[in-house]
């Protein structure tokens, strides 16, 4: 049996996070520079059933899935996946998982190890599962690491394509009218997403009619960032981002960091500004007019203490 390979991309929310948790729309879109792989390989020297799990990153050196708590999101992943292609007793496989996507910094790195060892692993069996399984998977495992996620993350690294997402609704693709460049900055803050939402969710039971009136401005936000899209409008596209900021600080999960390199990255000339994902960390993106500006934005959050910058483009929909 040949090895079989699978990469997954990361991902940044645009627009709309935490909000899309309580039913708003949301819009993200993959990160292609980072990327996290998955090689599944014949294990004849190992007894049938066995899936020997490598993952430098997490420690695991050769164990088998079976040895690991039933919540593990990896053994979780083979668990799910084995079940889906109908394998109870496989052949042994040897499964190294590796990921240049940045962990805890919202980028989707547990979402995108998922996604490309359940690709792996279904497709080294014969049975490559299609998109709709791959993400159905992803979504249990963002349990195991979320809580209570909406589902954005799975979805959009899933599918591999830019987003307009509601939370259990089909997905819609999100036409892109011009190109438009990101910046993206890591805080170096590790981004506790799980405590965000529950802070988030627990600020919402103290006050749920302020917290309906922030998620719905969010959501008309995301509407008007969509129509900007689509237009190829990248100066109303960046006025809004900067919006988006104002509601995620009311809303509780932004901070002195993450303001701060907003701030910067304004100052430095972007079109608009917000911190990406869960907050209180992780990374803030930044909306540059063109790609060469994007460089010298970058060294500004750079030398402003980001200590990562990537740079992504939104290429315009064919
Ligand atoms: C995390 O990337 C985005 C959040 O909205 C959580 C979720 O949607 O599951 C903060």
């Amino acid at each position: 049996m040949p090895a079989y390979r699978a990469t997954a991309p990361g991902k940044i929310i645009l627009f709309g996070e935490h909000a899309v948790v309580y039913g708003q729309p949301a819009l993200a879109v993959p990160v292609f520079a980072v990327q996290a792989q998955a090689v599944a390989s014949a294990a004849p020297d190992l007894p049938a059933g066995e899936i020997s799990l490598r993952a430098p990153a997490v420690g695991l050196d050769g164990v088998d899935y079976r040895a690991l708590p039933a919540d593990h999101p990896l053994a979780r992943g083979v668990a799910l996946t084995l079940e889906a292609v109908g394998a109870a007793t496989p052949p042994a496989v040897r499964l190294k998982i590796t990921s240049t996507i940045p962990v805890a910094a919202g980028l989707g790195s547990g979402a995108a190890v998922t996604v490309a060892l359940v690709r792996a692993l279904s497709g080294f069996l014969g049975r490559p599962l299609p998109d709709d399984a791959v993400n159905a998977i992803a979504y249990e495992v963002e349990k195991i690491h979320h809580g209570t996620p909406s589902g954005i993350d799975n979805t959009v690294i899933t599918y591999a394509r830019p987003v307009f997402f509601v939370k259990g609704q089909p997905l819609e693709p999100l036409r892109v009218g011009a190109p438009v460049t990101i910046v993206i900055a890591d805080s170096g803050i590790p981004a506790p997403t799980a405590e965000a939402v529950a802070d988030v969710r627990a600020a919402f039971q103290r006050d749920p009619e302020g917290y309906r009136a922030l998620f719905a401005a969010v959501g008309d936000v995301v509407n008007a960032a969509r129509q900007a899209l689509e237009q190829g409008d990248v100066p109303r596209l960046g006025a809004l981002m900067n919006e988006n900021h104002r509601l995620l600080q009311r809303m509780g999960v932004s901070c002195a960091t993450l303001d701060a390199l907003v701030a910067r990255a304004r100052d430095a000339g972007a079109w608009g500004a917000k911190l990406s994902g869960g907050g209180r960390g992780g990374n803030m993106i930044a909306l540059t007019p063109t790609h060469g500006d994007a460089a010298a934005l970058a060294a500004a959050l750079e030398a402003a203490g980001a200590v990562r910058t990537l740079t992504t483009t939104l290429s315009p929909s064919t």
